[in-house]
């Protein structure tokens, strides 16, 4: 199975993926996550990556192709995988076509989750994230069960660099121009599910599974 999840930063990409890959058993593969870990570790990926990042912006295309490239021909992902965050651009879209087609995997369906600006600044301001083990929680909306730790480990939680209101804004403008464009091209393949990406976390989980399940029956 190849799942895409698409929508606008902080429409839950990160929250369903996490639960799809426990659920079916497949990895998630986050690109947000992995220049994350590579600006961490201080690798060229980060290097390259980080000065993008912090302004909102996206990577070059090249680079995130070929940390994806490598990430996809892992034995992990020999059942297939989640994609959250991946392909952004119509560049990236025709190379994950070209990926899948050496690795004789095909789309199983590609999730659009659709939040409006307002919600999407209201989720990101109150964002924090377990840097050891990657949980996401909200203040407000599923806020850890003691004030900054992580349920699942207990380390520390933090806000993301990128996760303020100016960054927020500018990360929106860039998905509409960028990465928007997608939607219709998947549209036309026949590929895309349309999924209300506010409502309940479970809810939402719970209709994006029934669809896939569906997928996977045909
Ligand atoms: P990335 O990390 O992918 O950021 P993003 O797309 O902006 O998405 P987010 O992680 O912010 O949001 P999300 O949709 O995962 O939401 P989440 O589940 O956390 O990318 C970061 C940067 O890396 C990019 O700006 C770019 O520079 C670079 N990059 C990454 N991929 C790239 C690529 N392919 N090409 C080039 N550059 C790339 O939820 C958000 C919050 O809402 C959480 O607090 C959560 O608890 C809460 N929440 C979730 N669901 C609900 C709900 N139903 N109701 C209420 N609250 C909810």
């Amino acid at each position: 199975m190849v799942l895409i999840l698409m929508g606008p930063p902080g429409c839950g990409k990160g929250t369903q993926s996490k639960m799809l890959e426990e659920h079916y058993g497949l990895p998630q593969l986050a690109t947000g996550d992995m220049l994350r870990e590579a600006v961490k570790n201080g690798t060229e990926v980060g290097r390259r990556a980080k000065e993008y990042m912090d302004r909102g912006a996206l990577g070059p295309d090249d680079l995130i192709i070929e940390v994806m490239r490598e990430r996809m021909g892992r034995k992990d992902c020999a059942d297939g995988f989640i994609l959250d965050g991946f392909p952004r651009t119509p560049a990236q879209a025709e190379a994950l076509g070209g990926l899948l087609k050496e690795l004789g995997k095909n789309i199983t369906a590609v999730v659009n989750l659709d939040v409006a600006d307002e919600e999407v600044v209201r989720r990101l301001a109150g964002r924090r994230a377990c840097l050891s083990c990657g949980a996401t929680y909200h203040i407000a909306f599923s806020p850890p069960k003691a004030e900054g730790r992580c349920d699942k480990c207990g380390a520390k939680l933090v806000q993301r660099s990128d996760d303020n209101e100016g960054t927020i804004r500018e990360r929106l403008s860039v998905y509409r121009a960028q990465t928007a464009p997608l939607i219709s091209l998947y549209g036309k393949q026949g590929a895309l599910r349309n999924v209300e990406g506010t409502g309940s976390i479970k809810g939402i989980f719970e209709k994006i599974c029934s669809l896939i399940d569906k997928e996977m029956r045909q």
